[in-house]
């Protein structure tokens, strides 16, 4: 169904047009009339007539009557007024829609690169953003109508394979796996590097070591795909905690990859972009220079014949446009590896392999900061598992919990925790600007007031409980609004956008965009609440209500569940 936003802008357009043909209104939300729209004044630019004089005319061709008023304020704006009739059928209609007003777009299938952990090394907060962002990037891309590939591109080849199987058989397979099904992935880790630095000896088996897993030693890869395994399983349970869709079918790795790096050499050798620089064959792309103006590589295979991680990444996107059929590429990864990906798609556009035609975009964003403003890291100054801030917010949103008597059993008590863990964690770090650093704070995170998750999934549970206080059910299909109060009429103009924030915000790519909005909307429910007494009123006016109550709570659920936060019935 075509948005409020879109029918009042259509029928602006059209006068605009008549006026003088090509130019467009720019229409936004308005808190002094229901939306203003500009571009007047450059059509009286265009025109050489005073503004005033153009706005008349605009008026005098539109056709406005039957969805409300437009009226010329200050030296050229629009202010456009629904009429109570307009803006009801318009609620109506949304009353009958569960997609709540967001159309279907022809189906396309999109690639997001996203989580990408690396193996035997613990998930920390940058996965965390990517993560979260990637999953809410996904349901929402699914919600409108598209098929999603997600590729978690782990960490899963390279040198580091030689120690960390040379430990796992020093310690004895059993023992290791015990270690990595526990997930004490740093620990791991760490011996292995720390042998690695002390021991000549151990130094060289796990160069061997390398050499025999490159070369296929069947032992070798079998020891390696332990390790592949463990810590994939080991992920799968920190998904399932933040409840996010990735599944281990979803990991497509950078080893998947190796087959296709010989090809992927070929393919430039044959487009003549590979040049040979002390003994390593790279790609000059066009238009990347270091600060000394000299021209910047991306190394295909080192001088060792070793691929690296830029040949993997060509390797996966030459893939994912010839095997995947993607139309569409977005790599959620953090700001520092722009360039890296930037020029990876600079070269596979050199190659041929990406046409203009597909939209491949890094989606970077911004640090997770500590309370002192620095990299967030542990009080030993390591990095901080992401399980641990889970469990932690877990913790304290049951000991929240725990204050209030709920009157639930400690299970469900548990599971609501959880849920509501959850949504601090992940709507912390979605309603944050992508590109921007934030602060993690438990507590301000986990706050019921505030720009916070569980402040949206009461307001959410607290529309619920309305609903379960009702003696006889109310069928609301029918209702016509007459929106007389000013709550109610702001509530109503919050309700018919969620169509074009949620469109806006999967556009540019930005959920803290929806996550705005919901918040917005929230606000605008409670002021209606307190202005508009809903239970104690009576008959149409009561049923009109209930009908404001059921559209706030079906958008902010459906907001919520496509930014992967649940949102519970009772809180
Ligand atoms: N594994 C990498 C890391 O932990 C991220 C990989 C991002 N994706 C990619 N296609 N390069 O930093």
């Amino acid at each position: 169904m075509p948005t409020t936003y879109d029918l009042v802008n259509s029928r602006l357009a059209v006068a605009f047009d008549s006026v003088l043909a090509g130019t467009d209104p720019v229409l936004r939300p308005s808190e002094r009339c229901d939306y203003q729209a500009n571009g007047v004044m450059a059509m009286s630019k265009m025109l050489g007539k005073p503004p005033r004089e153009v706005a008349e005319l605009v008026v005098g061709a539109l056709d406005f009557a039957d969805m409300g008023t437009v009226e010329i304020a200050g030296p050229g704006f629009l202010n456009v007024s629904l009429s109570p009739q307009f803006l009801s059928n318009q609620l109506s209609t949304l009353l009958n829609n569960s997609r709540l007003g967001v159309d279907t777009a022809p189906s396309e299938n999109v690639v997001i690169d996203y989580s990408a952990p690396n193996v035997a090394k613990e998930m920390h907060v940058g996965h965390l953003r990517s993560t979260v962002i990637g999953d809410a990037l996904a349901r929402m891309y699914r919600f409108k109508g598209h098929t999603v590939i997600a590729r978690n591109h782990v960490g899963d080849w390279g040198t580091p394979f030689g120690k960390l199987i040379e430990h796992l058989l020093d310690m004895g397979e059993d023992a290791a796996i015990a270690t990595l099904s526990i997930g004490d992935l740093d620990t791991f880790y760490r011996e292995a590097n720390a042998k690695f630095e002390a021991d000549d000896s151990f130094k060289e088996r796990s160069r061997l070591r390398v050499v025999a897993l490159q070369t296929g030693d069947p032992e070798t890869r079998r020891l390696w795909r332990v390790l592949v395994d463990q810590s994939v399983a080991y992920f799968s349970e920190v998904y399932a905690k933040l409840d996010v869709l990735l599944t281990p079918e979803d990991v497509v790795g950078e080893s998947y990859y190796n087959d296709m790096l010989q090809a992927v050499v070929d393919d430039l050798q044959e487009a003549g972009l590979l040049v040979e620089s002390d003994g390593a064959l790279c790609v000059f792309p066009e238009g990347f220079v270091n600060r000394d103006g000299d021209p910047l590589p991306l190394i295909v295979q080192k001088r060792d014949e070793g691929f690296g991680y830029a040949a993997t990444d060509l390797a996966a996107v030459r893939d994912r446009v010839t095997n995947v059929a993607a139309q569409e590429i977005l790599y959620i990864v953090g700001a520092p590896q722009s360039q890296h990906l930037e020029m990876v798609y600079a070269v596979a556009r050199q190659a041929g392999w990406l046409s203009d035609s597909i939209r491949c975009e890094h989606v970077p964003f911004g640090n997770v900061l500590g309370k002192d403003h620095k990299m967030f890291k542990s009080r030993e100054g390591t990095t901080v598992k992401l399980v641990s801030l889970l469990d932690e917010a877990i913790e304290r949103a049951d000991s929240q919990l725990r204050e209030r008597d709920t009157g639930l059993t400690p299970e469900a008590r548990r599971e609501l925790a959880t849920s509501i863990a959850r949504a601090a964690v992940k709507y912390a770090d979605l309603s944050t600007e992508r590109q921007r650093d934030y602060v993690f704070e438990l507590d301000r995170m986990l706050a019921f007031e505030g720009d916070t998750g569980p402040y949206l999934q009461y307001a959410y549970a607290r529309i619920e409980s309305i609903f379960r206080k009702l003696e006889v059910p109310v069928a609301l299909d029918a209702t016509t609004f007459t929106l007389a109060e000013p709550q109610a009429w702001q509530l109503a103009l919050g309700i018919i956008e969620f169509p074009v924030a949620f469109d806006s915000a999967l556009r540019d790519l930005v959920p803290h965009r929806l996550c705005t909005y919901l918040f917005d909307l929230a606000q605008r429910f409670t002021a209606f609440y307190d202005a508009c007494p809903v239970l104690s009123a009576s008959g149409d006016l009561q049923r009109e209500r209930l009908a404001l109550c059921r559209l706030t709570g079906d958008t902010l659920k459906l907001g919520l569940s496509v930014l992967g936060i649940d949102a519970p019935e009772k809180m």
